[in-house]
């Protein structure tokens, strides 16, 4: 690339506020100056890139260290510092805006609760396996600059009813006093119409303590989010409880560019048939484009590339594709 050329990429991508890929031709400009020997004058980009990245913080700045679970708290909550914030996860407009108003009304909690108003917090988070429930919640967490507590219902949830209602009273207890996301993941492992007998009775008691306690007043405001594969499972009484219940659903044809422009940083693109990968990647969750990406950057690694083809990509999502049959079979 001539330096007209370089400038000129700069300022589009300066236009077009994407950082990364500014800080990724500076780079570039960087090896090129290395190439005609100017070694000092590369190694002065490279150190003001780093410098910019590490002003920026990519991380959600957290001013305390979170406290850990303790106790017997310790075997069922797990402590996860979120990486992520909103802004990282490909949602339609109509998802985002309402997450966006639920941050709001967090964010101004203390104005809310002077007009004797709570913000909402109980969320149910609906849709089909890796369309981005868990993600958004770190990404609520990151976003609020909470910790993320995830529940672990495979040590919730014992063979004595009295013991799980024992131990989901003390993460209910830990929601009031320490501010945070808790996460119920897998919900429907909690709040489904098991098939088993013996199983329907006891947790639909489990169940009612949960809708007990989560009608509980909270001045902490923590957030108790639910997430489940499986709305349908979920009776409508328990749907009500939730202040909302935000529905994830397969990827647009703009969601699986976003997400695979998202994950093929820093490669370039220059010349990628939307089109066609959209086309190719019908069926597939966020999820596996996601891997479908990922995949394609690696093997533009080894092979030495620092662009990425169209043909690449879809033959990683048509790979992706191969696997959703084998399991179809199987299941
Ligand atoms: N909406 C999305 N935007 C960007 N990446 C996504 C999205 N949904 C899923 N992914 C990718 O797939 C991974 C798994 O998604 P996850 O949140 O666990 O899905 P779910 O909880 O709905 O099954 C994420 O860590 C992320 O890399
Ligand atoms: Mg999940």
């Amino acid at each position: 690339m001539s330096n007209a050329k370089q400038i000129l990429s700069l300022l589009r991508s300066h236009a077009e506020g994407d950082e990364e890929q500014f800080l990724s031709i500076a780079l570039q400009v960087a090896a090129a100056e290395a190439r005609q020997g100017h070694r000092s004058t590369a190694e002065e980009i490279r150190t003001a890139v780093e410098t910019v990245r590490g002003q920026r913080g990519d991380r959600p700045t957290v001013p305390i260290a979170f406290a850990k679970p303790r106790g017997d708290l310790s075997s069922i909550l797990d402590m996860r510092d979120p990486q992520i914030r909103v802004d990282d996860v490909i949602l339609s407009e109509a998802l985002r805006s309402r997450l966006d108003a639920i941050i709001r009304q967090q964010q101004k909690r203390t104005w809310l609760r002077e007009h004797n108003r709570t913000p909402s917090r109980k969320l149910l988070l609906a849709g089909p396996p890796g369309s981005g429930k868990t993600m958004t919640s770190e990404a609520l967490a990151g976003t609020l600059r909470l910790p993320l507590y995830v529940v672990r219902l495979e040590s919730l949830i014992t063979r004595f009813m009295g013991e799980t209602v024992a131990k989901l009273r003390l993460v209910f207890d830990e929601t009031l006093q320490r501010r945070g996301v808790y996460l119920f993941d897998e919900f429907d492992a909690v709040g489904g119409h098991r098939a088993a007998t013996n199983d329907v009775a006891e947790m639909r008691r489990v169940l009612n303590s949960f809708l007990q306690f989560m009608e509980e007043p909270s001045t902490t405001d923590s957030l108790i989010v639910a997430a489940t594969n499986h709305p349908e499972l979920l009776d409508r009484a328990l749907q009500r409880r939730f202040d909302g219940v935000l529905e994830f659903g397969m990827p647009s044809d703009e969601q699986v560019r976003d997400i695979v422009r998202r994950h093929i940083r820093p490669l370039k693109y220059p010349r990628i048939a939307w089109k066609s990968v959209s086309k190719s990647a019908r069926g597939l969750s966020q999820s596996e484009i996601a891997r479908a990406a990922e995949e394609a950057v690696k093997e533009a690694i080894l092979s030495e590339k620092d662009t990425l083809k169209t043909e690449n990509l879809i033959t990683q999502i048509e790979a992706r594709q191969g696997m959703r049959t084998v399991f179809a079979k199987e299941g």
